[in-house]
């Protein structure tokens, strides 16, 4: 269960950075780097420290761009040492992530569409699909192109786990423990519910990084997806 549980160090600095991963120890093997870390200027030095720390590293840095754009980043990605990686789901920046990512062991993630925008955003954006046919769409061509697995909310684990099969990786975010404080998160799931709906990797940022005790808060979320 260890190498499942993701941590997001969604914090602004390098040593808040390092005083969670110092904390956390033997307890947790994988943290997420987002925008906050690495616009600090912090999170690419981070990639490179916790890698040979012996930690893996998922940067979720949702690349979209020309092909041969997001080609060369995910090149560059894969050098820095990092374990996985997010892309939207779109055709041309997931195959194109795939041909940089061949030969070495990055885990390229899919975002199909992001949980924030409901189905009057995309007919805004100019979609004529709503988001459950968005959502499966993409899933069903990340699928054909054969990409490491894709990021989604725990509530779409179960129809994206039907469509992907049993072996790509599915990362679900917004996972609260019973009782915990949903924050801004809409759509919650306990880790028990998301190992059961089918999530292969589970990440978890402030249940973990704001509790008193964190080393006790991510054994007691490892026990609980061990159970399920
Ligand atoms: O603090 P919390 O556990 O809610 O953090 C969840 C992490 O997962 C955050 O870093 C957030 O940006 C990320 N995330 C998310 N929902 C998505 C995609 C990513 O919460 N759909």
């Amino acid at each position: 269960m260890r190498d499942r549980l993701i941590v997001g160090l969604d914090v602004s600095s390098r040593a808040e950075a390092e005083a969670v991963v110092e904390e956390l120890g033997e307890t947790v093997s994988t943290y997420k780097i987002g925008y906050q870390l690495v616009f600090s200027g912090h999170g690419l030095p981070m990639v490179e420290e916790l890698s040979r720390a012996g930690k893996r590293v998922f940067l979720d840095v949702k690349l979209l761009d020309i092909a041969n754009t997001v080609e060369k980043g995910i090149e560059q990605i894969a050098r820095l040492g990092a374990a996985m990686v997010t892309i939207h789901a779109q055709g041309h920046a997931m195959r194109a992530a795939m041909k940089a990512a061949a030969g070495s062991d990055l885990l390229v993630l899919g975002v199909t569409v992001l949980t924030s925008l409901d189905d009057a955003d995309l007919a805004d954006d100019g979609y004529a699909f709503g988001v459950a046919d968005l959502v499966r769409r993409r899933a069903e061509m990340a699928r054909e192109i054969g990409i490491g697995g894709l990021v989604a909310s725990a509530s779409e684990a179960r129809d994206l786990r039907a469509i992907l099969g049993p072996a790509l990786a599915l990362v679900t975010p917004g996972i609260r423990p019973a009782g915990s404080a949903a924050g801004d998160q809409k759509r919650v799931a306990t880790p028990a519910e998301a190992i059961r709906d089918g999530a292969s990797h589970l990440v978890v940022a402030r249940p973990i990084v704001g509790a008193a005790d964190r080393k006790a808060a991510a054994e007691a979320i490892l026990a609980e997806m061990a159970a399920a």
